[in-house]
């Protein structure tokens, strides 16, 4: 049974949220402090994070644009989001390596979908390695093949999900 709670990010999760990126992802990709302050400022309606027992143990996060690929420099300013585009494009999917393969990361995912569903966006963006196309294809996201991202040195695959 999933007995966590989803609920939008506020300014007080910074921390917490800033010490699981650095869990999940190499120092190169992980997300700064200041570029989460930035992305909760500008767009907490895209911003879930993930409680069990009152304590955060994931979250996903995400911004707005009209283009159909996420281009590098979304994953460091806020200044490319467009509140009113067509697109959400996922900045990040993490849950704290205690707390992985009890599903929690699905629930934030469709939670995300849901709420872009509601908002009337036409398709949610991701890029992300190898080894996640699969798990991202069970939420009925489509693989386009290697990314032009040069995130972190690493290789990327661009991945999309039609909502209309
Ligand atoms: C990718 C990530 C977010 C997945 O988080 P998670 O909460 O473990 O994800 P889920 O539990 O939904 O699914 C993970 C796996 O556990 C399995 N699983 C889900 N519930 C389970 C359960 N109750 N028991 C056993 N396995 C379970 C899923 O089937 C899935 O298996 P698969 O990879 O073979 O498809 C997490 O591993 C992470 O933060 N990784 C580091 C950061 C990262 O790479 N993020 C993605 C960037 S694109």
């Amino acid at each position: 049974m999933i007995n966590i709670k989803i609920r939008n990010v506020l300014t007080d999760d910074l921390d917490s949220v800033t010490q699981i990126e650095n869990t999940c992802f190499p120092s190169k990709e992980a997300a700064p402090r200041e570029v989460f302050k930035e992305r909760i400022s500008t767009f907490p309606k895209g911003f879930f994070v993930a409680e069990l027992n009152n304590k955060i143990i994931g979250f996903i996060n995400s911004g707005v644009t009209n283009k159909e690929h996420i281009e590098d420099k979304f994953f460091e300013t806020m200044n490319l989001h467009n509140p009113n585009g067509d697109n959400i494009a996922i900045f990040g999917l993490d849950v704290h390596p205690k707390y992985q393969r009890k599903g929690y990361a699905k629930e934030l995912m469709k939670h995300l979908i849901n709420s872009a569903k509601i908002d009337g966006r036409k398709k949610v963006l991701l890029t992300c390695k190898e080894h996640l196309i699969k798990y991202y294809e069970q939420f009925g996201f489509v693989n386009e093949g290697v990314s032009e991202s040069k995130h972190g040195g690493a290789k990327w695959y661009d991945m999309y999900l039609n909502l209309k």
